[in-house]
């Protein structure tokens, strides 16, 4: 990391706390929701829309990268089109004359997926409860993918559960910039998104694709119900391009967690995980991706009523 990036990465402009009002005086604070890898999440009032958001607030890093700044601008304007029950709706991109710049967005009463796969008994999702979860992504996904916009960061962490049950894709097209700027600044190299549900292609540099999603949903789903993504330990980058993923079955034997999983739906996972960076290959995984939605596990999404863990919840 160059002195530059270290000293504004050890920079804590963000003096943020309960009553600070941003944007300027349209935001008033209300509580820290969460941090992640890039920012800090604050509920606020919105006094202009009379109702409650969430600010994502960027990283020093970024605050002062010109090209994530426009890069960000650009995404949230794509993303704000997206208007659909399942996806976290964005607002609005802000920046101060202070420097300070923020994502206004939906406000989600609930939790992610990895929050509330720590909640359960053995750590994992049972099917019968992930089943109309991912009916829902499923449907978030097609949509968006029809309007031409591509998630690259989905993961549990970026999947809420609302109070009702529902699901909600958070970070549509911001989390890879993000992540891009970090990388730009530190000299690491990048790709965007989270290396531990990324693709073989968005790993090797390859330009955004469906199939980039397909193959995070599968990881994301193989972790949701095994308690692990496909690759945890050692060398991700090499095994995620030369190692096939090992069969949900046989990891859930490995880790002695006992959590039946119907064999068409593992064979879903897998086939969602499959490699190889073609455009055949990108269109098989993206069909495979769209499976969900027509095959067996759809079906038995609609039998659970559209409960599952929402029924358990809050
Ligand atoms: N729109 C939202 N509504 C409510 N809580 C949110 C929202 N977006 C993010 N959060 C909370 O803030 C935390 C940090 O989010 P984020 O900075 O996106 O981190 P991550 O890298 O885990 O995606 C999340 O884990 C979640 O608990
Ligand atoms: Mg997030």
């Amino acid at each position: 990391m160059s002195d530059e990036a270290a000293e504004i990465n050890s920079s804590s402009h963000l003096r943020l706390k309960t009553g600070t009002t941003v944007g300027p005086g349209r935001f008033t604070l209300i509580r820290e929701l969460g941090r992640g890898g890039m920012g800090v999440v604050w509920l606020a009032q919105d006094i202009s829309l009379g109702e409650q958001v969430a600010l994502k607030f960027l990283p020093p890093e970024v605050c002062h990268d010109p090209v994530a700044l426009n890069d960000l601008r650009r995404e949230t304007v794509r993303s704000h089109r997206l208007t659909h029950t399942n996806i976290i709706r964005i607002h609005d991109f802000q920046q101060q004359p202070d420097g300070i710049a923020f994502i206004s967005m939906e406000y989600v009463d609930g939790q992610t997926l990895s929050g509330w796969r720590l909640q359960q008994p053995r750590q994992v999702f049972t099917w019968e409860q992930l089943a109309p979860l991912v009916h829902q992504l499923c449907a978030a996904l097609d949509y968006a993918h029809g309007e031409g916009v591509i998630h690259r960061d989905i993961k549990p962490a970026n999947v809420m559960l609302d109070s009702r049950g529902r699901v909600k894709l958070a970070d549509f097209g911001i989390a890879a910039v993000l992540s891009d700027s970090a990388s730009r600044v530190s000299g690491r190299s990048s790709t965007g998104g989270t290396l531990a549900y990324m693709s073989p292609q968005q790993l090797s540099g390859k330009m955004p694709s469906v199939a980039d999603d397909v193959y995070a949903l599968g990881a994301t789903l193989y972790e949701l119900l095994t308690g692990r993504p496909p690759f945890f330990s050692g060398d991700l980058p090499h095994q995620i391009l030369n190692v096939p993923a090992q069969p949900l079955s046989e990891r859930l034997l490995d880790l002695g967690v006992d959590n039946p999983v119907p064999p068409e739906v593992a064979a879903l996972v897998m086939a969602c995980l499959a490699k190889g960076t073609g455009a055949a290959s990108a269109e098989c995984q993206r069909r495979r991706g769209m499976d969900w939605r027509r095959g067996q596990p759809t079906d038995r999404a609609g039998a659970n009523g559209g409960r599952g863990i929402a029924g358990s919840s809050t």
